[in-house]
Parts: C-alpha cells; structure tokens; sequence
C-alpha cells in the first residue's frame, strides 16, 4: 500500500514522538491531561471542582463538574483585548468576489445585539431556538447569540422540507425560530421563510419568527408571530451580559438520523463540547496565528458546528464560511476562494472532491494554491482514487491530508491522521485523537485483541466532546448507543485496524445511508415514501456511487395500480421531497410485487443490496426467506423483463 511521509512546517506541533508521549498520557492519566488541556484552552468564570464523573451503564458522562463558564464569551469577547481588529468571519456570498469580512469588535457587537432581540422575544436560559438559515454571519450571529445567554440552539440544515422542520420544532419544543426570506445557491433562489410558513400552519410551539432579508424580496409576514430582524436590531444596544453557565448546561440540539424511528435531537453541554472544538482544531489544522481556515460544509451539520463556528472562533481564529456551492459558477470555485483569501487549511468532504475530480485535473492547476498546508476530509469513507486527487493536484505533495472520522455524536473529530505525526496512508483515517480510546468488537460483543483486526468500532473511554443525552429522550440514548457493548460507546461503524495501528473506517453496520456525506436513515426514508399513500411496503438500500458514496435504490410495492408508472414515480420522488428534503431524493426506484422477507417478516436487505448493485449471482443463502419466489421477481423487475 501506497504511504507518504508526514509532511512538517518549522512549527508544526507535533511530531511521531511528541504525539505518542502526549497520547499516552492522554490514556494513562486522562483526567490530569483533560484538566490541563481545559485549563490551557478555555476561560473559566469559575473552576470545576471535578474532571470526570461517568457510569455506562446509566449512560451518564459529566465534565468539568461545577466548572462555569460561556461559550460566547470564549469565542469572542476573551479576544477582544488582542483581536479587536482581526477578522474572525470571511464571508464569500454565493458570487464570486461577494465578500464581507467581520472583525472580533464587529463579531461582539452582532452578537450582543442578536442575544438582546432573543431576549426581547421572552427567550430565557434553557429555552430552545430554531435556526433555519442559509450560510450566511447572521447564521453564526444566531448561534452565539442563543450560547451567550444560556439557549440551546437547535439548527436546521436549510435544505430540509416543512414536515422535517415541523418535527424538529415540535420535538425540541422550541419558542422561536430564526429564519431568513431566501436562500442563494448557486443558481437557485430557495423561499425558506415560505417553507417556514408551511411549516408553521400546523400546530406548533413557535411564538416568534424572526426574519432575516438576505434579499430585498418581499415575504409575506404574519401579524403577531413575525418580525424582520432589521427592525428589532435597531431597538438594541450591542452590550449584552454572557449568562455565566455551567458546565453541563446544555449548548445544542441537532438532529441526526439514525436506523430507526424518526431523528434523535444529540444534545451537547458548555465546557467538554467546546474544549474538544478548540483543541481538535487547533491540532488538527495545525492552525496557527494568522492562518485563514476554510471548513466548506454547512452549518446545518455536526461539522460547520464544530469547524466553521465553535473550533475556529475559540481559537481566535479567522474563519471562511461559503455561501454557494462547490459547482457555482464553475468546478474551479473553492480554488478561487482558496486563491483570492489566501486559505491555509481546507476541509471538505470526500463527495465534492470526487465531483470537483471529475471536471478534470488541470483546473486546480490555474490557480495559486502555495497558501495550502493540511487538507481535510470529512463525512464518509475516501475512497484511494479521490484522496490521491486531492493530495496530488489539490495539495501539490505539499500539504497533509487529514482524513477524520467522527459522527454528530461524537462532537468533534476522533480519529485522524495529524499533520507531522505518522506516515499518511490513502483510505486510512489513522490514528485516535488525544484522549480517544477506540476499540474494534466482534460480533458477540468481544475485543479484538490482536493489533490487526476488524470489527465494529466501539470507543471504551468518556472523552469531553461526547454527547449527552438525546433530546427528552434518555432511555432511546442508553439503547443506542450504549447497550449493545456494555462499558463501550457503539459508533455504528465498522473498521479495520492495520499493522501500524491505524484505523480504516469501512462504513455503517446499521440501516443508516450516507448519500453526499448526509447521513440517511432507512427507516426514515421508507416512512416518508409509504406517506406518498400509493405504496403499501418499501424497502430502501444504498449501493455504491461514484460521485455521491451511496445511491438510494427503493423498492415498493404498489398499493393499487396507478394510471402509469411515471406518475407513480413522481408522486414517491415528491413524498421523499415534502416528508425530508430535495437531498434525500431517490435515485432508482423499483415496484416490485414482494420483499424478500425472512419468517419473522425482517425485510432483508442484504439480498436487495446485491440485487440493486447487479450481483445476483452472490445473493448468499435465501432458505431463510419465506417466499424465495420474491427473489426472482424483483430480478426481472430491475431487469426489465
Ligand atoms: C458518520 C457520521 C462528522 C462529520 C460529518 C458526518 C461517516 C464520517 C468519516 C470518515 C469514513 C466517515 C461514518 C460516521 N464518516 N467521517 N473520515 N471516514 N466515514 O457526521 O452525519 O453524524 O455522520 O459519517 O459512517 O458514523 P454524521
């Protein structure tokens, strides 16, 4: 297998030997290393009387007991004294050169005044906001603004439906939702807040909508709930209190799928979540004073959370949040923006680089790309072709590649290759961060042992970024994430471990898709196209995909004979639409006349699975299925015989 040598600047901060000194102190003392690293990175108001206090089998982690502090107030006002000046946000908008950059002075103001409109609006600590914006300050305005005064923030990623957000309201029982009149995409002008609207027209806990114009168009404003943004600003002073919290307040709720049921909203506290945002940053990006950082995901998800906002901001860093998209106008837009911002560090996902490939290799090539140091990628497995790309044409054999694993769960990145540390190896995620203690399980729940193995990956230690709880829902936490592997959190994940001790992440164990990097869950998406009310059963499988990692391949059974097959089609494709998200939309769908299910009438989906990537002769053992006659059936269909 291909390897290339660490690649190191003058002050890089580690090295093989420094990392694996420091890591071995990370797992041999964990609490000294943690509370050293919580000491050297964050502020207190006041110091915790405890590092760690944990129990697996209730499923219960505390950090930093009694620790006080405020998230807003680390990210910006700590600055203020050194980077008044210095701009902690670029925003390039969705056209090219449409750029705003905002100082840590202009940050502090924004947010202040944002945190005295919540306050206005009757929002008090602990109470939730929804946030369903495009990538745009006010987004990240929003979001400090909740964490200064003790909300918990709830985002909702701007691509998902009315229902989606519906849902998310009602479970999080929030009291105001932010929102913006549109989106800018590329070429697309999205209406948000009238999907906001259609949202809201069924029973909900909304009180306020506040609006933000991201456009001059008008959006029609309901009288009593609400409000353009513009003009509650202009009633507010830009000085606001931080409410000093404690350590395990709650900081967000995000939503993420999951194998079964409807999303889990993972609720993350004050100081471990933003401590391992700063250090993992820090590390990882090898950022250093006066670096330009660029995370090219959306807020919406884990990543823009952690890496566009809570990391960078910590850190006191200048990061670049992106308004459009990887294709607008052209293939060659992140390297234009990586070119005219001067970026040192650049993350993105596995899907956009092999997008981004397919235009070809010379477009990279027109532009200055010297400002690069480390390369990230984030969200799915790379595949070697796609990571070689990025390292070759992107990095120029210049730059390290960080390949990080990690999930919305996990709060920040746990297994990664670091700049200066190991040999770099394409597909391989590598090493475990400080403190991360992971572990591969075989399927009756055993160790494995031996340095090279595979299994499912576990983590056997609490680290501080870890979520919590799932929101108003504790027993459905322990279930999933902790029951299964006993003293272990089960990630959902299988891995392989090598020789070196580096880990490949090889994908999900569970019925959890991830198509583009989003993760899907199965459950969610068959329930969304049974509502389409044409279908009586549906089962949906992932099969490999050049360009997005998975495709989503359903197959349905017809609940009566439709007028024709093409507006059968449709009227699935819009059920997935209005029930989730233009993102999940399906790729192939198949009306079959059964699902091949075992006795106890589990659909299995691993002879769909084969069957949908064109394997039929690998289907395996079918004497467990009920009626093996499906079989055959389903193969002429996706024949179309
Ligand atoms: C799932 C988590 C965490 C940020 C974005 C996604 C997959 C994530 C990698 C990677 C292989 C990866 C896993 C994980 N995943 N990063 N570097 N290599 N797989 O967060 O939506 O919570 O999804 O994404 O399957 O469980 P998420």
């Amino acid at each position: 297998m291909k390897k290339y040598s660490p690649k190191t600047q003058d002050d890089t901060y580690f090295n093989l030997k420094s990392y694996e000194n420091l890591y071995d102190k990370s797992v041999r003392e964990p609490e000294a290393f943690w509370a050293e690293q919580a000491a050297q990175n964050l502020y207190w108001h006041k110091h915790w009387d405890k590092v760690l206090d944990y129990d697996f089998t209730k499923a219960e982690f505390k950090w930093f007991l009694n620790g006080r502090l405020n998230v807003a107030y680390n990210c910006i006002d700590r600055h203020l004294e050194k980077r008044a000046n210095q701009t902690a946000i670029i925003w390039e908008g969705n056209e090219p050169g449409e750029v705003r950059e905002i100082s840590y002075q202009e940050l502090s103001n924004e947010v202040c005044r944002f945190a005295n409109v919540l306050k206005n609006k009757g929002v008090r600590k602990g109470d939730r906001v929804a946030i369903y914006m495009p990538m745009i300050p006010e987004l990240v305005f929003a979001m400090l603004a909740a964490a200064r005064i003790g909300a918990v923030h709830s985002i909702i990623f701007a691509g998902f439906s009315a229902h989606a957000i519906h849902d998310r309201v009602i479970d999080s029982d929030a009291k105001v939702l932010i929102t913006a009149n549109v989106s800018l995409r590329g070429s697309k002008t999205i209406n948000l807040k009238k999907i906001v609207d259609e949202a809201l027209s069924k029973e909900n806990p909304i009180q306020t909508v506040l609006v933000w114009k991201r456009t001059e168009s008008e959006t029609k404003m309901r009288e009593g709930r609400d409000v353009y943004l513009s003009d509650e600003l202009k009633k507010v002073s830009n000085e606001c209190e931080p409410e000093i919290l404690d350590s395990e307040d709650p900081l967000f709720v995000l939503y993420t799928s999951g194998s079964t049921g409807k999303p889990k909203g993972i609720l993350h506290t004050q100081g471990g979540y933003l401590l391992y945002a700063t250090m993992t940053h820090r590390y990882i990006f090898d950022y250093k004073e006066d670096d330009i950082y660029f995370c090219a995901a959306d807020i919406g998800w884990i990543t823009g959370h952690s890496y566009i906002v809570y990391g960078p901001l910590s850190n006191g860093a200048t990061t670049l949040m992106f308004e459009s998209t990887p294709l607008y106008p052209n293939a060659g837009r992140y390297w234009d923006v990586i070119e005219r911002h001067k970026v040192n560090s650049f993350y993105t996902a596995p899907t956009a680089i092999r997008a981004i490939a397919k235009a070809g290799s010379e477009l990279p090539k027109k532009y200055d790309l010297s400002s690069l140091k480390v390369l990230g990628t984030v969200g799915e497995p790379i595949n070697e072709d796609a990571w070689e790309w990025y390292y070759h044409n992107v990095g120029n054999e210049n730059c390290t590649v960080v390949d990080t694993w990690w999930q919305t769960e996990t709060g920040g990145v746990m297994i990664t290759s670091l700049p200066g540390v190991a040999d770099m190896k394409p597909s391989y995620a590598s090493k475990p961060f400080f403190g991360i203690q992971p572990c591969l399980v075989d399927k009756d729940g055993n160790e494995v042992l031996e340095r090279e193995g595979k299994g499912m990956l576990c983590i056997k230690y609490p680290w501080p970024g870890q979520a919590r709880t799932i929101y108003a829902d504790h027993e459905r936490f322990k279930k999933t994430y902790y029951r299964d592997f006993p003293e272990k959190y089960f990630t959902g994940d299988a891995a392989e471990r090598d020789s070196d001790g580096c880990y490949k992440i090889t994908g999900r164990v569970d019925d959890v898709l991830n198509v583009s990097g989003h993760r899907i869950g199965t459950a969610e998406l068959e329930s969304a196209i049974v509502s389409s009310g044409i279908v009586s059963e549906s089962a949906v499988v992932g099969i490999p995909h050049e360009i997005k990692g998975e495709a989503i391949t359903v197959f349905c059974i017809l609940s009566k004979e439709h007028e024709s097959i093409k507006t059968a089609l449709s009227l699935v494709k819009e059920s997935v639409k209005k029930e989730i998200g233009s993102f999940a939309s399906p790729d192939t769908i198949y009306f079959v006349s059964g699902l091949p299910k075992t006795r106890s009438g589990k659909i299995m989906r691993r002879i769909l699975r084969k069957i949908a990537s064109g394997n039929t002769d690998e289907l395996g053992d079918l004497t467990t299925l009920a009626d093996s006659s499906v079989v055959d059936n389903i193969i002429a269909t996706t024949l179309g015989t």
